[in-house]
């Protein structure tokens, strides 16, 4: 391989680029997990997350990527053949609809057309029809990575107060944490699901649940089973600082200076960051001429901008062409927009600068892979940048 100079351009919707103050910080020695030393950095770590999530409420660390995460907050909450509400948003709404009937749960998986978040009237409806009550669980993904479609968390829970349901709301928040507004606790989200490798700026490795009172009484009975996952003794190992078993100390590390630097630059202004850098990567992309996968201007990520390929043109041959040349990765479709759709990440430890350089890429990558294009979706989104 020859070496390419300069830095690499992580434009992926996670895993995202790791700051220096982050990666030095996980490069100290690893300590005793059992130790008071560490018992002190996991309670600050414990108690920062829940700032980012918004909560009062426990949130529990475990070692594992998104889909552990996702995979706890159903075992701890349901038992075997209870029903839960889905929405086919996108790709990993449709992951974890396909974990939740491998664990043996039946999902009412409502249809969509991957541009698109979840209507909260079809969650009413559903929820209305239901008389006897045998919807355990709401679960919606808040910010669909593989679309760039977000869905209205308070909206649905309104949805679900106005049709007078107990079902619990779950809410994977992988792609939104920590860069789009996001409350556990004003919402009303029984469990949150989170992990490390997105707008909390670390690696992969660590996946998050929130626990609400109402999600914890529902631990209780809940029969599917589990034992790496549960919540209880992680909950109980907490207390003191510790983990059930052993804990990814040196990513802690990089957790308690990532929640560091998020609050010391406010959460108000992370999220202000991330929609502006959105706005800017939209005009960009319109001006392009190239089409949003994202219908409703209400429903935007400001994590990342998912984009139509010109038919006859292979996003795949495009994202190639990028990284041969400019050294930049771009996220690829998934699923059934393979080869369709290219996603622009732009969330993270990211800024105007680093945009200006990831368009740029893209407009002269869109010349040389021969799509048809206008040219001025840089010079848009630096106008917009420029002035505000
Ligand atoms: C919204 C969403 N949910 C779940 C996952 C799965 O997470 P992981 O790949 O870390 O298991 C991802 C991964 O990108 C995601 O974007």
């Amino acid at each position: 391989m020859d070496y390419t100079s300069g830095r690499h351009f992580l434009q992926i919707p996670g895993p995202t680029n790791v700051p220096e103050r982050v990666l030095r910080a996980m490069a100290k020695p690893t300590i005793d997990h059992r130790g008071p030393e560490f018992s002190r950095m996991a309670k600050e770590v414990l108690e920062g997350l829940k700032k980012v999530c918004q909560t009062a409420s426990p949130v529990v660390i475990y070692p594992s990527s998104g889909t552990g995460a996702w995979e706890a907050a159903l075992v701890n909450t349901l038992s075997p053949g209870d029903r839960i509400l889905m929405f086919e948003t996108g790709h990993f709404a449709t992951m974890w609809r396909n974990l939740a009937i491998r664990i043996g749960l039946e999902v009412d998986y409502v249809p969509g057309d991957w541009r698109r978040g979840v209507d909260p009237a079809v969650v009413e409806r559903k929820l209305t029809e239901d008389r006897q009550h045998t919807i355990k669980a709401v679960a919606i993904v808040h910010n669909e990575t593989s679309t760039g479609v977000t869905s209205r968390v308070a909206g649905v829970r309104q949805a679900i107060d106005r049709a007078s349901h107990p079902a619990l709301f779950m809410v994977d928040t992988i792609s939104s944490l920590a860069s789009i507004d996001y409350r556990h606790d004003e919402w009303g989200v029984d469990v949150t699901v989170g992990c490390s490798q997105k707008g909390l700026m670390l690696p992969p490795g660590m996946g998050f649940n929130a626990i609400s009172p109402k999600a914890l009484a529902a631990a209780k009975s809940a029969r599917l089973p589990k034992s790496y996952w549960e919540w209880e003794a992680m909950l109980n190992a907490n207390k003191s600082g510790f983990f059930p078993y052993t804990p990814p100390t040196n990513l802690l590390y990089g957790l308690q200076e990532s929640l560091q630097m998020l609050l010391e630059e406010g959460l108000p202004k992370v999220f202000a960051r991330h929609d502006r850098l959105a706005e800017a990567t939209r005009r960009a992309v319109r001006a392009w001429g190239l089409e949003l996968v994202c219908q409703n201007p209400e429903e935007y990520s400001s994590s990342l901008t998912a984009v139509w390929m010109p038919a006859g043109h292979d996003a795949d041959a495009f994202r190639k062409v990028i990284l041969e040349r400019f050294n930049m990765s771009l996220g690829n479709g998934l699923g059934k927009v393979q080869g369709k759709v290219f996603r622009i990440g732009h969330l993270g430890d990211f800024n105007d600068l680093m945009l200006a350089g990831t368009l740029s890429g893209l407009e002269m990558g869109l010349g040389l892979a021969g799509v048809p294009y206008k040219k001025g979706g840089v010079m848009a989104a630096l106008e917009y940048l420029g002035q505000k």
